[in-house]
């Protein structure tokens, strides 16, 4: 028995050795073979046990099992050792250098035309207004019926379009928008504000284009009147263009409000003094806007005896030309980077 334990311990002592001098995997998987394996040294002893008896027999079968238990355990720390090893190598040689350049890549700039329109929403948003949005190809009876311009009305005359058919055209403003919110909230009160674009026959100039974008406004409710449209309209300009701005509101006509008013600010570079940029005049014609007309309410379902409303309409492009000093609206469109970049940290 004391020569079999012996004889233990010299094999345990070997295996641990070779275990201690494995490199990689293949020796790994060589030692598995040889040494783990049903035709292992270890199990070989076990052919001893036959010569045994009673205790000596058990206690010779647990000192076989516990060195194998500790092979076992050995070559799996070692197999660990070897898998980490291999992983670090690879990282070692996967390591980026991050002083290298980088690749330059271009970022643009957000064209001024959404620029105004994002800001336009901020304001009217933290008003308590909804945006919604309305279609660009729209129907005759949307787009003037609806609008208080029936067909024989001198008003079509200066809102000409593309025609799709005799009765579908491209919007010549933001204003249908009204009439689809008032049907979809069948009576109820309405806050909005539709950002859009608008197509219309135009003398195509440095400040007109046949293509532009208006932001349509709408309230409607009970006890809505005119201080109503002139606060927010004050209040909304001069979010927009500065506290110091005087807003003036002129008396005007649009088929669809009633009174109607075209609303001015005092110019931005010469304060109302009188100068190129407004023409010599000291003001800035900058939006249009009126209470609701009864019919336009009475058309949409609202009866203007309970219900009254104001809308007002801005366009875009001039907002942005005098907000940047953009002399010629077909920047605005023509998507020069050049032009573009300049906008980018606005
Ligand atoms: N729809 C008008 C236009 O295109 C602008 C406008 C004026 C809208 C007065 C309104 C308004 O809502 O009340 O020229």
């Amino acid at each position: 028995m004391k020569e079999l334990l012996e004889k233990i311990n010299a094999i345990r002592s070997e295996l641990i050795n070779e275990l201690k001098d494995l490199k990689d995997q293949a020796a790994l998987k060589t030692f598995q073979e040889t040494k783990l394996s049903k035709k292992s040294p270890i199990n070989a002893l076990m052919s001893n046990i036959k010569n045994l008896q009673g205790d000596e027999r058990a206690a010779f079968g647990q000192a076989v099992n516990d060195v194998r238990k500790e092979i076992q355990d050995a070559f799996a720390k070692k197999q660990a050792e070897i898998q980490e090893a291999k992983v670090q190598e690879q990282i070692a040689k996967e390591t980026i250098d991050i002083t290298l350049p980088s690749v330059d890549y271009k970022v643009g700039g957000i064209n001024p035309f959404y620029q105004i329109i994002d800001e336009i929403t901020d304001i009217f948003v933290s008003m308590g207004y909804e945006v919604k949005e309305g279609p660009d190809v729209e129907t005759d009876y949307y787009n003037f019926e609806r609008m208080n311009i029936p067909s024989n009305h001198p008003a079509r005359e200066m809102q000409d379009s593309f025609y799709i058919t005799n009765s579908i055209l491209l919007r010549t403003h933001t204003s249908p928008a009204q009439a689809h919110v008032m049907d979809e909230k069948k009576g109820e009160p309405i806050k909005i504000i539709c950002p859009g674009k608008c197509f219309r026959r135009d003398d195509d100039d440095v400040t007109h284009s046949h293509q532009f974008g208006q932001v349509e406004g709408l309230v409607v409710d009970k006890n809505i009147n005119f201080g109503n449209l002139k606060a927010t309209l004050e209040l909304f300009l001069r979010k927009m263009f500065g506290e110091k701005r005087e807003v003036r509101f002129r008396g005007s006509y649009f088929p669809f409000t009633e009174p109607s008013v075209e609303v001015d600010i005092s110019c931005m570079e010469c304060h109302g003094k009188g100068c190129p940029t407004c023409k010599g005049t000291g003001y800035i014609e900058i939006l249009g806007a009126g209470m609701v007309h009864p019919h336009v309410l009475e058309m949409a379902g609202y009866d203007p005896k309970e219900y009254s409303g104001f809308a007002f309409g801005v366009g875009i492009e001039r907002v942005a030309m005098l907000r940047y000093g953009i002399d010629d609206i077909r920047k605005i469109y023509q998507g020069d980077v050049r032009f573009i970049e300049q906008f980018k940290d606005k």
